[in-house]
């Protein structure tokens, strides 16, 4: 482990000196942001993962509106490359508006758990829900796979899978979703202004270090010591992947609530799309642990997944309701969090911060150095 001494570099001919502003102690902590990207494996629970073919078939297939049974949704409708494949409204609209804002689908190969709530454990469960789902693409398994044999996919479908018609309705679903899920794994937010200022410190290169912007060190250091936010939002996709209660309502209107995480479980345990179900390719069943021991407690209600910061600059409106508009709004909510609307088990780690100004700015120009700018 390299220690750092005096870590003040001025750079000759420059009006503001270049500098780091950490102290060693913050180095250490930064450094466990990367490096980026994560090198990942294949999933163990779908045997197309990482397959070239299966890639392809499934980037077609996410494009596709044949995956909707009216026609009327892509799964690019709600999660659109052009804003990180998120959308930019504040919960997503299907056949009626959904209780919760569409995520991105960037960096989520090799999750614990996916969705708000956590209902799906695997991505090609994750991918599968939406095509079946009523108020979403609203599809059977049969109504699928009859669609799928009569278009131009059921050749790539069947040099992966083999033949439609010895396959059940079910089975076409789920290898469908597997090459959704194998797209999908493939889909990494690019290195940013932070990842270089982060490699540089390991380098122990403090020239290039010092040009990251004096603010958003600032906003880092905050991020690391009185915000507290990298309790949660830790490791080089800045999230736990754990579900907490970050002082978000979760009133979807005056008489029905997101129970979060403790509707999350509830589906988790009767789905038949889990690690530990058939589907899985896995003969180990890895990861299956997690839902067979995972237990409901009254915490989990209005929990919801701790999301990634990479590439959030192009991912607003944010949290599971999309209620807050941009980065500005995120950490004044922060900073002002309402105690009282947290449950009474809620999280000792959030209390109101009594940021100034100009750290609520600095705290937000460094959220925008984990998403790359044109
Ligand atoms: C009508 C809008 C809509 C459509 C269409 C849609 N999604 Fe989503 N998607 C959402 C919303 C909203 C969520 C959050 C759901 C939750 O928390 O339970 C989500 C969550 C996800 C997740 C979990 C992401 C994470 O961070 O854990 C994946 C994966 C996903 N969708 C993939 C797909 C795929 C693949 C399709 C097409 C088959 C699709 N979606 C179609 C709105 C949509
Ligand atoms: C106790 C864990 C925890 C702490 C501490 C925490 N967060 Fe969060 N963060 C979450 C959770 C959970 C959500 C989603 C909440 C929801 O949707 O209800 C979230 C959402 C966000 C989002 C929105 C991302 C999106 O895509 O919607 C941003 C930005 C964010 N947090 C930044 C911060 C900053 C900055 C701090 C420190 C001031 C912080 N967080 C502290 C858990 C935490």
């Amino acid at each position: 482990m390299i220690r750092w001494g005096v870590l003040t570099v001025a750079i000759c001919g420059q009006t503001a000196a270049a500098e780091v502003l950490l102290t060693p102690d913050e180095i250490d902590q930064t450094l466990s942001f990367g490096p980026w990207p994560p090198i990942t494996q294949n999933d163990p629970s779908n045997r197309v993962s990482g397959n070239a073919a299966a890639i392809a078939l499934g980037a077609t297939l996410f494009h596709d509106t044949a995956l909707s049974v009216d026609h009327r949704f892509a799964c690019s409708s709600c999660h659109d490359p052009t804003y990180s494949f998120a959308a930019p409204v504040r919960r997503a609209m299907g056949r009626e508006k959904l209780a919760r804002n569409s995520p991105s689908l960037m960096n989520l190969a090799g999750l614990r758990w996916y969705g708000w709530g956590g209902k799906s454990d695997n991505l090609w469960a994750a991918s599968l829900h939406p095509i079946i789902h009523p108020v979403e693409m609203a599809q059977t398994a049969d109504s699928w796979r009859e669609r799928l044999a009569n278009s131009a996919n059921a050749a790539p479908y069947e040099a992966l899978f083999g033949p439609l018609e010895s396959q059940t309705p079910q089975m076409v679903l789920v290898n469908t979703a597997k090459t959704l899920a194998a797209y999908q794994e493939t889909l990494v937010t690019p290195k940013t202004a932070f990842d270089i200022f982060r490699d540089a410190l390991e380098r122990g290169d403090l020239k290039t270090a010092g040009t990251y912007p004096h603010s958003a060190q600032r906003g880092l250091q905050l991020f690391l010591t009185r915000g507290n936010c990298s309790f949660c939002h830790s490791g080089p996709r800045f999230s736990n992947n754990e579900f907490h209660d970050a002082g978000v309502a979760y009133f979807i209107d005056e008489t029905t609530v997101d129970g979060g995480r403790y509707e999350g479980l509830r589906f988790l345990f009767s789905s038949p799309y889990t690690l530990a179900g058939d589907w899985s390719d896995d003969d180990a069943k890895s990861g299956a642990w997690a839902v067979r021991n995972v237990r409901q407690t009254h915490a989990d209600f209005g929990a919801f997944r701790t999301p990634s910061l990479r590439g959030a600059a192009h991912t607003a409106p944010y949290m599971h309701d999309g209620s807050l508009p941009d980065f500005d709004a995120v950490v004044r909510h922060y900073n002002e969090i309402n105690m009282e609307r947290m449950h009474t088990d809620g999280e000792a780690v959030l209390a109101p911060l009594d940021l100034t100004e100009a750290e609520v700015s600095d705290l937000t120009g460094f959220l925008e150095t984990l998403s790359l700018r044109e």
